[in-house]
């Protein structure tokens, strides 16, 4: 008897702005991962991987998707079963889109459910984190729409935040990726109170502007003084973006997560502000794609089992 788990995972946007490693939120773009007992394949056949990834990825046990998986039996303390891992990913790599936090989820929760370990969403995050150092990505893949995740010390504590229906997402995807080390690298080890308080009061700002529905002040609320300035020094185009962005009508911008991707949010005029936004990065030398896309309330989840 063979059991065959599948599982979705979202892409998923981090720091939305203001919110550094506390606020993320996932995005209707996902990878797929089937797990299938399979002792026949060993080395390097391991994982087979179609779209983002698929001439990058390591194929063998170094792969995080499988590593993740591993993760469940060696806390069990039980081996992993010899696998076949398939993969079909939609999310891009190093773009700040939560690839990363992708892999590590679906793994995990792969592991969760062949094992029969069926560990709680809350363990699964602490798990992500661990491995992936991430939790605002981790909670926003693992329990899907936009969340709120601290650090209480033994673990994290996460909440929901309520996104309006209209909302939707518009990315640019630059050709060129953004490695986070490097991107946190850049990041000055303090900063001032007067940057606190610009990012804290925005933080809130932003929060209730996404509860309550009333958008009036989202492009205020993603402003950030924490870490997209120095983050610039990076990706010099970012500012030419935002501002193309905004002029074509969108509600709020930002840089998604580490980069290189930026977000901008709006509630119409979608094909447009994409263009622009890569009409003004193309003028700055940078070519990418856009993606038109919307907030999911869907984290991480297992779409079928099968046993044959
Ligand atoms: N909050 C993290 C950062 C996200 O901005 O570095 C990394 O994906």
């Amino acid at each position: 008897m063979t059991t065959t788990v599948k599982v979705r995972v979202p892409a998923t946007t981090a720091n939305m702005g203001p919110g550094f490693d506390c606020l993320g939120m996932s995005l209707d773009i996902w990878n797929t991962i089937v797990v299938e007992p399979n002792s026949s394949v060993s080395g390097d056949e391991i994982i087979s991987i179609s779209g983002e990834g698929r001439d990058s990825l390591p194929t063998d046990a170094g792969n995080l998707v499988y590593q993740s998986f591993k993760r469940i039996y060696d806390g069990l303390g039980i081996p992993a079963p010899a696998v076949r891992l398939t993969c079909e990913n939609e999310i891009p790599l190093g773009r700040g889109l939560g690839s990363s936090a992708a892999a590590v989820a679906g793994g995990l929760l792969a592991g969760s459910e062949l094992s029969g370990a069926r560990l709680s969403s809350k363990r699964i995050l602490e798990l992500a984190a661990e491995i992936e150092g991430h939790p605002d990505n981790s909670a926003a893949a693992i329990l899907g729409g936009c969340r709120i995740v601290v650090s209480d010390g033994d673990g994290y504590l996460t909440e929901p935040v309520n996104v309006p229906d209209e909302l939707k997402t518009i990315l640019f995807v630059p050709d060129v990726p953004m490695a986070t080390d490097e991107a946190r690298g850049v990041l000055p080890p303090t900063i001032s109170r007067q940057d606190a308080v610009f990012n804290i009061g925005r933080t809130a700002l932003l929060v209730n502007a996404l509860a309550s529905g009333n958008l009036k002040h989202l492009e205020t609320a993603t402003e950030d003084m924490l870490h997209q300035p120095a983050r610039q020094k990076l990706f010099f185009p970012m500012k030419n973006i935002f501002r193309a962005a905004m002029s074509a009508g969108a509600l709020g911008v930002f840089l998604s997560g580490a980069g290189s991707s930026v977000l901008a949010l709006a509630r119409d005029r979608e094909y447009t502000i994409g263009y622009e936004m890569a009409d003004a990065a193309m003028k700055s030398g940078v070519d990418g794609a856009i993606k038109v896309t919307k907030p999911t309330q869907l984290g991480a989840h297992v779409v079928g089992q099968s046993v044959s």
